[in-house]
């Protein structure tokens, strides 16, 4: 990883057309699942950033054997499910990685002891691990569940679980669990939140029964996974990641004259929420040549610079853009008035506190920004007419997400703006300088 800094300037119009990169969640659960079935599961276009590479080699350590076959293209011979690693397993910073790991180690006899960086030593494991161990599986790890952990697994009983708070992980670790339980698991989600362990144990043979009741004006999802589920390896086609899409998509939207567009979005309607967002507050976003991949919907999407307005966001729809908030803050920076954010408390359990972080930077960049326990209002600059002054180095703890944001904010600013750490953005988005360089954006060491 390099120690140096990046620092983004602003430049001329950004244009072009870019590949979204494969969607971290499809590729973390590819692996997972490959691992898990009986026989050969080849995965094409998957992410091949640092928190899938780490899930790839827990799988290897698990019993898999996964291969890579070419850019993107790996192989996984499952074992029909995991045998006791011999050493520990090392998640990097991928929470995804860790909870949806652990959840289907849970299933088996055997112990397996987890640890990470230091983001993911510092984030709540109890989340996952009160489910699996009312489910029978055992733990002893640091105050909270904080890893280093060792789990105990096998011999589960089934649970009907409803979710505390709105997490795909948990969700999906419970249902993983799940598998290998007397009388199979039922999960209940208070909000719908990704759903795509539930399309892809599909994918993989498995029965998967969801059904949305609707209590008073809410809808709650059951999601059903019943006893004796077995898994078959299959071919994913991984779609491109609407979460690493939104960087230059926003850029395109924010930086004067521009039109980028990004091709292969997944359209997933739990992941779109910050697109909707984006329209609501004016951005010209069309979504072109819409099509089916690996039961995902997928789409190009076009950004054009437009003149954005402050939105109140609704909080329900928090679940559907949960990682999105920073860059709508970016984006929010260069509209007119206020666009508030509201009910993503989770952002704080992220790989850093988000919210703290999205407003320390912001204010580093001359963008005014309220913060709240569970919420955040970024006053646009547009409306007073001044600009985005940026000109801040801005302190990522190690956050992929918080780095890209504000380098995306640099290319719209007065002042060039600089982030620390970014090796990091290789977690989820290799080669994200090269390609916004490619859409003719300014990025230097800094
Ligand atoms: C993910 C779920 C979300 C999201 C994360 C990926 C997944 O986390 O923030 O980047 O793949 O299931 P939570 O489950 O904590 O909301």
């Amino acid at each position: 990883m390099s120690s140096a800094g990046l620092k983004s300037a602003p430049g001329s119009a950004l244009r072009g057309i870019v590949r979204a990169p494969g969607d971290k969640s499809i590729s973390h659960r590819s692996m997972i699942l490959g691992a898990l079935a009986t026989g050969t599961t080849t995965v094409e276009g998957l992410l091949e950033g640092d928190d899938v590479l780490a899930t790839a080699r827990a799988m290897q350590a698990f019993g898999a054997r996964v291969e890579r076959e070419g850019v993107g293209r790996w192989r996984i011979e499952g074992q029909g499910g995991f045998a006791e690693p011999s050493d520990v397993i090392d998640c990097g910073n991928a929470g995804t990685g860790v909870r949806l790991i652990m959840g289907a180690a849970a299933g088996f006899a055997m112990c397996a002891t987890f640890t990470g960086d230091s983001s993911l030593r510092g984030r709540p494991m109890g989340r996952v691990l009160d489910p699996l161990a009312r489910m029978g599986a055992t733990w002893l790890g640091r105050d909270k569940g904080r890893l280093p952990l060792t789990l105990k697994g096998g011999n589960l009983r089934g649970l009907t679980y409803t979710l505390p708070m709105a997490s795909a992980q948990v969700k999906s670790a419970v249902l993983l669990a799940g598998l290998h339980a007397e009388g199979g698991v039922e999960v209940i989600e208070p909000e719908a939140t990704r759903d795509h362990t539930e399309r892809m144990l599909r994918a993989f043979g498995a029965e998967v029964i969801v059904e949305d009741r609707v209590a008073g004006d809410k809808t709650i999802r059951h999601i059903r996974l019943p006893e004796g589920q077995t898994l078959t390896g299959t071919h994913v086609a991984v779609p491109g990641d609407p979460s690493s899409a939104a960087f230059p998509l926003v850029a395109g939207l924010i930086v004067p004259g521009s039109e980028v567009t990004v091709e292969g979005v997944m359209l997933n309607e739990l992941r779109t929420g910050l697109f909707t967002t984006l329209r609501e507050m004016g951005a010209d976003l069309v979504i072109s040549n819409r099509r089916m991949a690996s039961g995902e919907e997928v789409g190009d999407i076009t950004a054009r610079y437009s003149a954005l307005k402050g939105v109140v966001v609704p909080p329900e729809r928090a679940p559907a853009m949960i990682d999105e908030y920073p860059i709508l803050a970016v984006a929010a920076a260069f509209a007119d008035g206020p666009t508030v954010m509201r009910g993503i408390g989770e952002m704080r359990v992220k790989e850093s506190d988000r919210i703290a972080l999205t407003a320390a930077g912001l204010r580093a960049c001359g963008v005014a920004v309220e913060e709240e326990p569970e919420g955040m209002t970024v006053v646009g600059t547009r409306g007073g007419g001044h600009p985005v002054r940026g000109g801040g180095l801005v302190h990522t703890h190690g956050d992929h997400r918080i780095a890209m944001s504000h380098l995306i904010l640099g290319m719209a600013a007065q002042e060039p703006v600089a982030v620390d750490e970014p090796g990091m953005i290789a977690t989820s988005f290799p080669g994200f300088a090269e390609l916004m360089r490619g859409l003719g954006a300014t990025l230097a060491e800094a």
